[in-house]
């Protein structure tokens, strides 16, 4: 809905003919970018939550750097910003060595040319990729305004410019004392017309942590007994594999955490419900003591359940936090809708705060109720834990999570209780398993991880937890994942 608007805006922007400048002046006026960003006179808006990390910055009058921004924003995700200034640049006003106006904005070091918008909510960014073109050999005055307009401490700025042969040499340097305060990276220069792969490689070579797409895990950098994470909306990374409790109890429940622990698995699921958390904690305070792992290295989820937990949220957030006693937790979870979900949510927003929860999510949500729930929360759920199996596979449901950038996690990933036997003996499965010398449940966990579905298989068995946390030494072709695709039913398993 945002991205329409978005759309729309930008539209009769290009309709009432709005740029930075009014004219252009030759060069690569490489303007054809199709980024339906945000690009707003009177502000940038808050943007989708899966763009809000990455703002894309940038002053441009003859389309180069405005090419490169484009590009940036897309590989980001972010949202795109164009620097506008009050007054126009004219054609005249760029033709340099002319003594024009901007020959004569260079050389003031005072000179501050004022910006016509604005971006309202900067707060929400976390990197912000500058860019400008070089006006003799500096970055144009604007771009000190612009900096000198915000709050930039604890963000990282990354300059990029465009010129017609000049380098980036000190222009990026002279723009820190003006954001002292922020993190800046090395900057780089382009040429107007550069390629989309050479930026795609300058941006993976940055490392950043930016929120990318949530379904593309990186199951090349998994191996059997460690599985990738996935980076969450809220900045925290979470195992693409866990291990699921429900219905597991007592010392069976420990000695399964226990073996997952050592096997390497490093999610646990658990839930105020299913009346386990005192042994989950008591297994992972366990094995920290016994140097398996530390708490840092494991992601714990948990959730509370409607009806009178999700009416006195605190009271029950605190019971589960004293339950497990492990400190913090990393993820809670609302177990399904309920008349008091928001209410719920809200008492977990302020856990979070207060950093007793660090990252928060649903479970049972569906398309027709996260619209209308995410409009009344302030932090954006980053999972959302759901009946997904062959028979089951939420074709529909996956994808819309996606777009809002939240993590989508598999619960019954095997069909679950009473079906189990019939989704691992499932013919096309078996085929497949046996084609790639592996088991059904593993081809089955492949499945879910290369659609970007993470999961959390339950089990006490040690060689099945073992089996579960081994799916990195092969992979599905795209004519299996069609297959397995094929077998979906819509048939639900349980009753949520
Ligand atoms: C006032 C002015 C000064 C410039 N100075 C330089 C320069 O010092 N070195 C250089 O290589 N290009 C210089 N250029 C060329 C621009 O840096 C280059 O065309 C840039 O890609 C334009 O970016 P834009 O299309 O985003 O406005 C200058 C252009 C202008 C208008």
């Amino acid at each position: 809905m945002k991205k329409s608007l978005a759309l729309i805006i930008s539209l009769l922007l290009v309709l009432l003919g709005v740029s930075a400048c009014t004219n252009n002046t030759g060069g690569n006026n490489n303007n054809d970018n199709n980024n339906n960003n945000n690009n707003n006179v009177s502000g940038t808006t808050l943007p989708d939550i899966t763009e809000r990390n990455v703002l894309v910055a940038y002053f441009s009058c003859t389309g180069n750097t405005e090419a490169v921004a484009g590009i940036i924003a897309d590989e980001t995700g972010g949202v795109l910003h164009e620097i506008i200034p009050e007054v126009p640049y004219t054609e005249e006003d760029l033709d340099y060595y002319s003594g024009g106006r901007a020959d004569i904005e260079q050389a003031d070091p005072d000179a501050r040319p004022a910006i016509a918008n604005t971006v309202e909510n900067m707060q929400d960014f976390e990197t912000i990729f500058l860019g400008y073109p070089i006006w003799h050999g500096q970055a144009p005055k604007i771009v000190y305004t612009f900096l000198e307009s915000y709050d930039f401490s604890g963000k990282t700025i990354v300059p990029f410019c465009t010129s017609g042969s000049s380098g980036i040499g000190s222009s990026d340097d002279n723009l820190h004392s003006l954001a002292e305060d922020a993190e800046w990276l090395e900057g780089r220069r382009f040429p107007g017309n550069e390629n989309a792969q050479t930026i795609q490689q300058w941006l993976e070579d940055l490392n950043l942590n930016f929120t990318d797409d949530v379904s593309d895990f990186d199951l090349k950098s998994g191996v059997n007994g460690h599985a990738p994470t996935v980076m969450l909306n809220s900045g925290y990374e979470m195992p693409v594999l866990g291990l699921g409790t429900y219905s597991l109890h007592g010392d069976t429940c420990k000695n399964s955490v226990r073996t997952a622990l050592e096997s390497g698995v490093r999610l646990i699921d658990t839930a105020s419900a299913y009346g386990n958390e005192e042994e989950i904690g008591e297994a992972i305070r366990e094995a920290i003591d016994d140097g398996i792992v530390e708490r840092e290295d494991i992601f714990v989820i948990t959730k509370i359940y409607p009806g009178s937990e999700m009416a006195n949220p605190e009271h029950s957030i605190q019971a589960c936090l004293d339950r497990l006693n492990i400190g913090y937790v990393d993820m809670m979870l609302l177990h399904h809708p309920d008349t008091n979900d928001v209410k719920a949510y809200k008492a977990m927003e302020e856990f979070a705060e207060s950093g007793q929860i660090r990252s928060l999510g649903l479970s049972n949500w569906y398309i027709e109720e996260i619209d209308d729930f995410i409009a009344q929360v302030d932090i954006m759920p980053a999972l959302v834990q759901n009946e997904i199996h062959i028979y089951y596979q939420e074709r529909d449901v996956v994808p819309y999570m996606h777009d809002l950038g939240i993590v989508m996690q598999a619960w019954y990933p095997f069909g679950g209780r009473g079906h189990t036997s019939e989704i691992l003996n499932d013919p096309t499965i078996l085929a497949i398993a046996e084609a790639h010398d592996r088991t059904a449940a593993q081809v089955i966990l492949r499945w879910h991880l290369q659609r970007g579905v993470a999961a959390i298989p339950g089990s006490s068995d040690p060689d099945h937890i073992r089996e579960n946390i081994s799916v990195f030494d092969f992979s599905l072709t795209d004519e299996e994942m069609t297959r397995i695709a094929a077998l979906d039913r819509g048939e639900k398993h349980d009753w949520y």
